[in-house]
């Protein structure tokens, strides 16, 4: 393979909660988005009522509820060929545990497939994007229930019925090994100071893999056609120095994410997760249908996020945040105004990693600059930052696929300004189209096309033969 495949999906990711806003229209119910704040430390205030003095970014975030149209026309006019987006799985199930779906919730979202398709963009949808219903905390403790399990087989059945002659690309669950770093968004969990973390971590884990499986099962039977994926944060972990307790200290590391997509794709348990589990004093409840489901559902593609890559020191704290694991700092790489490391090599390397461990299709499903934009005097905005980073990360990709890595498509994120989910900032933006909103929600809401808007048409209408970005720079 020398280059970019003709069926190559170019296309751009965004998720409900970030994007839609509308969250109690139409019946919908809360999701755990819906009760954090703006800030940086809007995980540690963890209470699940809304304080009428705060501001939550998610309840209105763009409105792409209500200008999805207009919203989609522009996107097309890049020529994405697949969208990748959440079904708020509280629009169509409110409290999650209700036995009939939410007609007017299910209808929004015949909507914007029917536009998308108009558009010829594909919808690639996630089912579970940091949305789980927050009365399922509430009323059952999230993830750590077991009871979960039927509710999301009962929210997959749904919609597959509904959507199977409009969706082919699905995921089941967005970047799930981050129940470690993000608990609350990940896994729906609020672990308790008095908790054994890794237990309950692991045991909703657990839960959400044969979920997941199950997914895979009834996907299937509904529409054999359908591709059905996992989807982790993959950012890779370097070891810090050539010792080799730091080597084998990042690697197990990065282990602890591949161990997701191990049973997702394998369907089995690794037996390095065996000794984990005794070292770290972990005693899951796994029965034999479990195993047997694992088994039997396993995904088709695996879908990753990819930002940056990390730095990996034997013994020090393990933290992460959306863009995956911090570690300590990289001196050969430049960061972004958040201070996430730059590194397209990481990419190449990433795809390269997973393919020769699974052999099977990757699909890059996020990967962004999130950075700060300016609006000059004559209404431009000229990203050059967000054109290179895209430049260099395509022409990795590019590489990747002539070392013969498979790869479905590349789905830029935020391809339209949204709310960051790491810390609820509208000026962390991504887009290659503004929305004119600040961190507290003011502005007009105005959508003005960035240069980088161009840049990427040009990628995507050469299919990456055309990757030179100066004729934007002006
Ligand atoms: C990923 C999430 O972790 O990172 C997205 O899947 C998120 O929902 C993205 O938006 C970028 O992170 P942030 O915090 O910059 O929005």
């Amino acid at each position: 393979m020398e280059s970019f495949p003709e069926c190559f999906l170019w296309g751009g990711a965004i998720a409900a909660n970030q994007a839609e806003g509308a969250y109690d229209v139409a019946g919908k119910g809360l999701s755990v988005a819906d009760v954090l704040p703006v800030g940086a430390d809007r995980f540690k205030q963890m209470d699940l009522t809304l304080d009428p003095a705060a501001y939550y970014p998610s309840h209105d975030a763009i409105d792409f509820y209500h200008q999805f149209k207009s919203d989609i026309e522009l996107l097309a006019g890049m020529g994405i060929k697949c969208l990748r987006l959440s079904i708020a799985w509280s629009r169509i199930f409110p409290n999650g545990d209700e036995t009939t779906a939410n007609e007017a919730g299910l209808k929004f979202y015949d909507q914007l497939f029917d536009t998308l398709i108009q558009h010829h963009i594909q919808p690639v949808v996630t089912i579970s994007h940091f949305e789980t219903p927050l009365a399922l905390v509430k009323n059952y403790g999230g993830w750590k229930n077991a009871a979960l399990i039927t509710f999301y087989e009962r929210y997959c059945q749904v919609i597959f019925e509904r959507y199977k002659d409009k969706v082919n690309y699905w995921m089941t669950f967005n970047e799930i090994n981050h129940a470690h770093t993000l608990p609350f968004l990940a896994a729906a969990v609020v672990v308790q100071e008095d908790e054994q973390k890794l237990q309950t971590i692991y045991q909703a884990s657990h839960h959400m893999l044969v979920a997941s499986a199950r997914a895979c099962i009834v996907a299937r039977k509904i529409n054999p056609k359908f591709q059905i994926g996992c989807m982790l944060s993959l950012s890779p972990v370097y070891p810090a120095t050539c010792k080799p307790e730091d080597v084998f200290s990042a690697y197990e590391l990065r282990r602890r994410s591949l161990f997701y997509s191990d049973v997702q794709l394998r369907g089995a348990y690794p037996r390095y997760f065996e000794r984990w589990q005794a070292e770290n004093h972990i005693q899951l409840t796994i029965t034999d249908a479990d195993r047997r489901t694992l088994q039997e559902g396993t995904c088709d593609y695996l879908g990753f996020s990819y930002y940056r890559s990390s730095l990996h020191e034997q013994g020090m704290p393990i933290l992460g945040n959306t863009g995956g694991l911090l570690g300590k700092k990289n001196p050969y790489l430049k960061e972004t105004q958040w201070g996430w490391p730059i590194d397209p090599l990481g990419l190449r390397y990433v795809c390269n990693e997973l393919y020769d461990r699974y052999q099977k299709p990757l699909f890059i499903v996020e990967n962004g600059l999130g950075a700060e934009d300016v609006v000059d005097p004559q209404g431009h905005i000229v990203d050059v930052e967000r054109m290179a980073y895209l430049k260099d990360h395509v022409e990795m990709i590019k590489e990747a696929i002539k070392d013969g890595v498979e790869l479905i498509g590349y789905t830029w994120w935020g391809p339209i300004d949204i709310v960051s989910a790491g810390t609820g900032e509208m000026k962390k933006r991504y887009g290659f189209i503004y929305v004119e909103k600040d961190n507290q929600g003011h502005g007009s809401g105005k959508r003005i096309i960035k240069n980088s808007y161009y840049y990427y048409r040009q990628i995507i209408t050469s299919n990456a033969t055309q990757m030179d970005y100066e004729p934007f720079i002006r």
